[in-house]
């Protein structure tokens, strides 16, 4: 089934039992709401009463962006739908309802998160609540801890790694931020000025070495429940409380996956402020403050912590932090906090200490042992 906004009146008549919000009767608005590469997103609004709503999420069996000559599993919302319905068991209000999961037509109905704004679009004007940072960092760190290897049966890990075997959509994260970025590949971009910059990136054996190593934990470390897209635009903000959105590509991984790629689109956010220092102390600060909601919840949830579990997720994290950042400079994806940069060579001078920043990460993150040592090298 094609889901358009010709067929969408239509698939909601067909639905309304199921996602029980409209009556059957009501005149419904229907508008495409979705920037996204892969998937539709529409606002369905009782026309005489807007303040009903609700979100639909549609994927089709393709890249939506590139059209139908580029399949792609319409699993990934199977998995999403997965990832809502626990998120919304542990740590409910920090994610959308679920009002229904058609699995079949590939289509989840969720609440709608009206008039929030995306986290990253705060962060490019120069908006900042640590509050946010805070509660992403008590969400990450209720979700790993509370489906954390070590503290579940066996039996409950075991039924989470085939509950969350999103092997199609790790493969495309690990090609696209672990493999292609530092190769010759058509997809990667960068600014003509970053050229040499790459290319010494590209030469240097002990950076190459440490990114096969994070390669190899991404695939095979099996932790916990991992978003695995939770980046600055997968975070909605509403009424200053963050909601988290997007995971298509959750799957049962290294958690620190989760934590470096919200670290490393901060840190993108830093070095796109580096004229306005007040921007910049109060961007450090929610990164220090994501990093202590989280491992409270971790203490919280563990009697038997371990002192090397946090450690090690926070070496994963610092180079997981470093890759994301330099394949949102030089690969297939970039941010808009630094694409909007109007002035070149403004831009380029953000981008080269973005990227010699983010080799550090990279290179170092065995070595850098806490969260304020990282911050101080900025
Ligand atoms: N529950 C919701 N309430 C309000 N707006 C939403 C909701 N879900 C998604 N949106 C809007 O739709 C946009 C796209 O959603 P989402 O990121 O889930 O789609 P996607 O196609 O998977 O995107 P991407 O290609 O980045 O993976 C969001 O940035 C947000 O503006
Ligand atoms: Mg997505």
């Amino acid at each position: 089934m094609e889901l358009n906004l010709a067929t969408l009146p239509d698939y909601l008549h067909r639905r309304h039992e199921e996602i029980r919000i409209f009556e059957p009767e009501t005149q419904l608005r229907i508008e495409e709401i979705g920037d996204g590469n892969l998937n539709t997103v529409y606002r369905v609004s009782d026309a005489a009463r807007p303040e009903r709503s609700l979100v639909l999420k549609h994927a089709p069996p393709y890249i939506k962006i590139l059209g139908p000559d580029y399949p792609l599993s319409t699993e990934r919302l199977t998995y999403e739908s997965r990832a809502l319905e626990i998120y919304n068991q542990l740590v409910s209000g920090t994610v959308p309802a679920q009002y229904d999961f058609d699995e079949e037509g590939s289509v989840i109905a969720m609440e709608d998160l009206r008039d929030a704004s995306v986290l990253r679009d705060d962060l490019i004007s120069g908006s900042v609540d640590t509050a946010v940072a805070e509660q992403i960092g008590r969400f990450m760190g209720i979700v790993h801890s509370q489906t954390y290897v070590d503290n579940v049966p066996e039996t409950t890990a075991q039924h989470y790694r085939q509950q969350f075997a999103n092997t199609t959509m790790q493969s495309i994260t690990a090609d696209y931020v672990f493999t292609f970025p530092f190769t010759e590949h058509e997809t990667n971009f960068w600014t003509p000025g970053l050229e040499p910059d790459v290319q010494q990136l590209k030469a240097d054996t002990g950076f190459l070495q440490q990114a096969v190593h994070l390669k190899h934990i991404f695939l095979t470390a099996q932790q916990g429940i991992t978003h695995g897209d939770l980046h600055t635009g997968s975070v909605l903000v509403q009424d200053n409380t963050a909601k988290v959105i997007d995971a298509e590509f959750a799957f049962y991984g290294p958690v620190g996956f989760d934590i470096g790629l919200y670290w490393a689109n901060y840190f993108l956010s830093f070095f796109s402020h580096q004229d306005t220092s007040h921007v910049q102390s109060e961007l450090k600060t929610a990164i220090v403050q994501t990093w202590h909601t989280y491992t409270a919840e971790f203490k919280l949830a563990d009697s038997g912590l371990k002192a090397e579990t946090l450690e090690n997720i926070f070496h994963d994290a610092i180079g997981f932090a470093g890759l994301e950042m330099l394949r949102r400079l030089i690969g297939a994806a970039h941010v808009k906090d630094i694409e909007s940069i109007v002035d070149l060579s403004r831009k380029i001078s953000v981008e080269k200490a973005a990227l010699q920043f983010g080799t550090t990460l990279v290179k170092q993150h065995q070595s850098l042992h806490d969260i304020a040592a990282v911050i101080a090298m900025l």
